[in-house]
């Protein structure tokens, strides 16, 4: 780790990168706004009848994708772009800098690492990150990095916007499935986690052996991702006849992505799906993508609500928190993308 083949610019892929035909990088159908559902979300904000047919568009992406596009969000185009200015900045900083965040312990909260298990995993990713906490803002921004000088302000502040965003946009899950705005967003106000991630996945000599992340969703309700080019894909579960397809996420500028994770999937007991996705590389540009995972507190469970269980939807997925995820990190071996969440 810290030497890792992407760090030292090596001019072929290493055989522990090499990925199995199962996560086969190029198999991608190019995507088209037609295909990868897009929200306009300040109609969320209009009148009753706005936010109804939002709630619905919402609801039928959720149903059938587990992801979702959103513009008009409200996030100033500057905070977004000086957040992906921050993290490539501190990317590109001396190692010995970043190597003060530089831990296996997937409970730490920051965290810099290009490896889940260095040194356990059986596949490496293309991928160098930095993972940390971000609610609530004062009790962890003194512990992000002090360089690049400006990280803390501008990071900062995009996590805070997206955090307002991201409980707006539970809010409307939950009302889609007759919970109500606020069945989430009351628990999460104080306690909630968020989670940022924020990815580098420098050019790769070789894109079509090795992966930046394997097919996985995410341990979140939601996910919110902002990336400055192409390279997620995501399954489509209907795909060409139904057999299923990973499309390629266009990028268009200002427009933000949301993944439905696992919570949000136990939360509908199953009619909501969190998406599978993967990164894929670039043989030349460097991509950079900052994830923010929104969830309850660190060791409040997740479970299907009474209102949504009857004779005929029995209850389908065992309570966990996010605690109980880490916990799985540590004692599985993840690296082909296994999913944690548990059916009876
Ligand atoms: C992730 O899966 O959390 C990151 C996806 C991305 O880099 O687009
Ligand atoms: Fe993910």
């Amino acid at each position: 780790m810290g030497n890792s083949a992407q760090e030292r610019s090596l001019p072929y892929v290493p055989d522990c990168y090499v990925v199995p035909p199962s996560c086969e990088p190029r198999d991608a159908l190019d995507s088209n706004s037609e295909v990868v559902p897009t929200i306009d979300v300040s109609r969320l904000r209009g009148a009753v009848d706005e936010r109804r047919g939002v709630i619905q568009e919402l609801s039928f992406a959720c149903q059938h994708f587990g992801f979702f596009q959103i513009v008009n969000h409200g996030i100033n185009q500057n905070i977004l772009d000086d957040a992906l200015a921050v993290a490539n900045n501190f990317f590109e900083l001396p190692a010995k800098e970043k190597k003060k965040f530089m831990t296996n312990d997937v409970y730490a909260p920051v965290r810099y690492s290009t490896s889940l298990k260095d040194g356990l995993d059986k596949i490496q990713f293309w991928r160098i990150f930095l993972k940390h906490y971000a609610h609530p803002l004062h009790r962890w921004i003194h512990l992000w990095p002090e360089n690049p000088p400006e990280y803390r302000e501008k990071m900062g502040k995009f996590c805070e916007d997206v955090r307002k965003l991201s409980l707006e946009i539970l809010g409307a899950i939950t009302e889609s499935l007759g919970l109500g705005r606020d069945y989430l967003s009351s628990r999460m106000n104080e306690n909630g986690m968020q989670v940022m991630a924020v990815n580098c996945y420098p050019p790769c000599p070789d894109p079509e052996t090795a992966l930046g992340l394997p097919p996985h969703s995410d341990y979140s309700c939601i996910t919110i991702l902002l990336q400055n080019m192409t390279g997620l894909e995501i399954l489509d579960p209907m795909g060409h006849g139904g057999s299923g397809r990973w499309v390629l996420v266009p990028e268009v500028k200002g427009v933000l992505k949301v993944h439905i994770g696992d919570h949000v999937e136990v939360l509908s007991n199953g009619l909501y799906k969190s998406v599978i996705h993967k990164v894929t590389l670039n043989e030349k540009k460097t991509r950079i993508s900052l994830a923010s995972l929104h969830s309850l507190g660190m060791d409040e469970k997740m479970s299907v609500p009474n209102q949504l269980v009857n004779d005929e939807n029995p209850v389908r997925y065992r309570e966990s928190s996010f605690n109980d995820f880490l916990d799985f990190l540590v004692s599985n071996d993840i690296s082909q993308g296994d999913r944690f969440i548990d059916t009876f």
